[in-house]
């Protein structure tokens, strides 16, 4: 009997379909913002499409329901194909999955509403706020709960990876959201000033690195090898690696407060952190890319290979561009310019999207009982489209984030401003248009891959994948 039959791939699929889904919606919110900030009235004078409500729209769709939820479908598929077993619940799973689209719902009408407790990434209030930490638990015993319970004795890497992000987001969420409700949608943070904001940028600057990388390195280690058909080119260094990375990011956080009043020993302490994260990102970044090692000419004929190995590029740009941005000195150029938006996004659409777009790519035929994709001259368009998007949103947003900052800081010799503030938006306003024709090719490149993903689903309908998979942790 094909061993597939034992998992559950049913919540892998349904989680799949919502990355496409809310990817779209995420990146579309991304787009009409883009907009607004060229052309600002389009807000239409209506206080829930206001740039100020829709920002965290967009932050909340692309990282809660877009980024997260590929990694629900990713590590529930990879835990149970590495550790041989079905899922440890598939009342608990489905449960993660409902409750997270509960989450996603509540978030897309309380933020426009306005609604928000006024931390970055962390602005759902409390009532929702808990139901995450809810489906965040039961997420967690679904996952360690099949790891107990594998069929293998050694835990694959991939499973570190995915390990560290569910058990370090349980500890960051539940810390950083503690808030004393003032009403059903007011509550006040526990913390006050500088404390507050340590402890939201401790909480920020690892979402960044235990959602947006650690959680994507467990699909580096996976998919990469998969879609290669090769091992990990140094198992020793992805080990390394997981300790090394998971070790230094937790101290990195007051890079994001530079110049404010938190003690200076501890903005020193953030960079230096900073600048040793280096090293580690850089080595995983290597060891994925060297899995291609003999298998380079697959990169001619296969884009999701192609899509995978793109996004460790841009990995290693943004932790090259993210330790430069922590030393205080050049953050004092690149703070509060769109230098910042320019690392985020070589980031979020890079490294995030990309490898997060492989591995759904990867995983839709295998959920739709199809041995390939609908179409793989859709992907390569995917991937052309998309990577143009990228290169256009990044280069407008820095050359306008670098103007910006020596604009600012320029002054005459009396030692008045050169420019005013105005003039450095107008300045800005035609980079702001570029990045918003970058932006709508990614949105292009996503809705090519869910028509794509809708066909290949729509082919064979089953919930059982039927291609032979060779078990990496054998
Ligand atoms: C070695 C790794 C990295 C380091 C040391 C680093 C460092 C930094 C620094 C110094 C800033 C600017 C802080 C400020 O001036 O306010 C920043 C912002 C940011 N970075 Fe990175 N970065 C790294 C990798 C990444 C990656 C891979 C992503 C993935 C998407 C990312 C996402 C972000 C985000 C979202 C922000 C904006 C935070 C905010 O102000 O809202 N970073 N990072
Ligand atoms: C079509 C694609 C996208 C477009 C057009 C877009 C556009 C934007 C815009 C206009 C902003 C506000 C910039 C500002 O305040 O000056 C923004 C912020 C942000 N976006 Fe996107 N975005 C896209 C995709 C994504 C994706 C896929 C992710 C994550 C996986 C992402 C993560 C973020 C984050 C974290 C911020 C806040 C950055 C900060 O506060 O420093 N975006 N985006």
């Amino acid at each position: 009997m094909d061993q597939s039959l034992d998992y559950n791939y049913k919540v892998v699929k349904q989680f799949a379909i919502a990355t496409i889904l809310w990817g779209v919606v995420g990146m579309l919110v991304g787009v009409i913002i883009a907009a607004q900030l060229a052309w600002p009235a389009l807000n239409l004078d209506i206080p829930w499409l206001t740039y100020g409500r829709l920002r965290p729209l967009h932050t909340n769709a692309v990282i809660f329901a877009f980024g997260i939820s590929g990694l629900f479908a990713t590590s529930y598929y990879v835990v149970q194909r590495t550790c041989q077993v079905r899922l440890f619940s598939d009342k608990l799973a489905a449960f993660t999955f409902w409750g997270w689209q509960a989450v996603i719902l509540a978030a897309v009408v309380t933020l426009p509403m306005g609604f928000t407790r006024g931390k970055e990434y962390a602005e759902l209030e409390w009532p929702i706020s808990i139901l995450i930490a809810v489906v965040w638990i039961a997420y967690a015993t679904v996952f360690f709960g099949t790891i107990i319970k594998r069929k293998v004795k050694h835990i694959y890497v991939a499973n570190w990876f995915f390990g560290g992000y569910i058990l370090a987001v349980t500890i960051l969420h539940v810390v950083n959201s503690m808030s004393m409700p003032a009403s059903l949608f007011k509550s006040y943070s526990m913390y006050s000033g500088v404390q507050d904001a340590m402890i939201q940028w401790w909480y920020g600057h690892n979402a960044v690195g235990f959602i947006l990388t650690a959680g994507y390195l467990g699909m580096v280690y996976y998919f990469i090898p998969k879609q290669a058909e090769r091992p990990v080119y140094s198992y020793k260094l992805s080990i390394v690696h997981f300790w090394a990375l998971i070790f230094t990011y937790m101290w990195a956080g007051p890079h994001h407060l530079h110049y404010t009043a938190l003690p200076d020993w501890a903005q020193s302490l953030g960079m230096v952190f900073s600048l040793i994260l280096l090293a580690p990102s850089w080595g995983g970044m290597i060891n994925g890319m060297m899995t291609l090692s003999g298998a380079w000419h697959k990169l001619r004929t296969d884009p999701i290979l192609k899509l995978m190995i793109v996004s460790l590029s841009f990995y290693g740009m943004a932790t090259f561009e993210g330790p430069m941005m922590s030393i205080k000195t050049v953050n004092a150029l690149s703070h509060y310019t769109d230098w910042g938006i320019a690392h985020v996004h070589g980031g979020a659409l890079g490294w995030v999207g990309f490898i997060t777009m492989g591995s759904i790519y990867y995983l839709i035929p295998r959920m739709a009982g199809q041995t390939k994709m609908y179409s793989t001259k859709l992907i390569d368009l995917h991937f052309w489209v998309a990577t143009i998007g990228v290169v256009l949103y990044i280069a407008a947003m820095w050359i306008a984030g670098v103007m910006q900052g020596l604009m600012w800081r320029a002054v005459n010799a009396d030692g008045t401003l050169t420019y005013t503030f105005v003039e450095g938006v107008k300045a800005t306003y035609p980079y702001y248009v570029v990045r918003f024709i970058g932006g709508v090719l990614y949105l292009a490149g996503m809705c090519i891959m869910a028509y794509n993903a809708w066909m290949t689903l729509k082919g064979r309908e089953t919930t059982r994948a039927r291609i032979p998979d060779m078990s990496l942790a054998a």
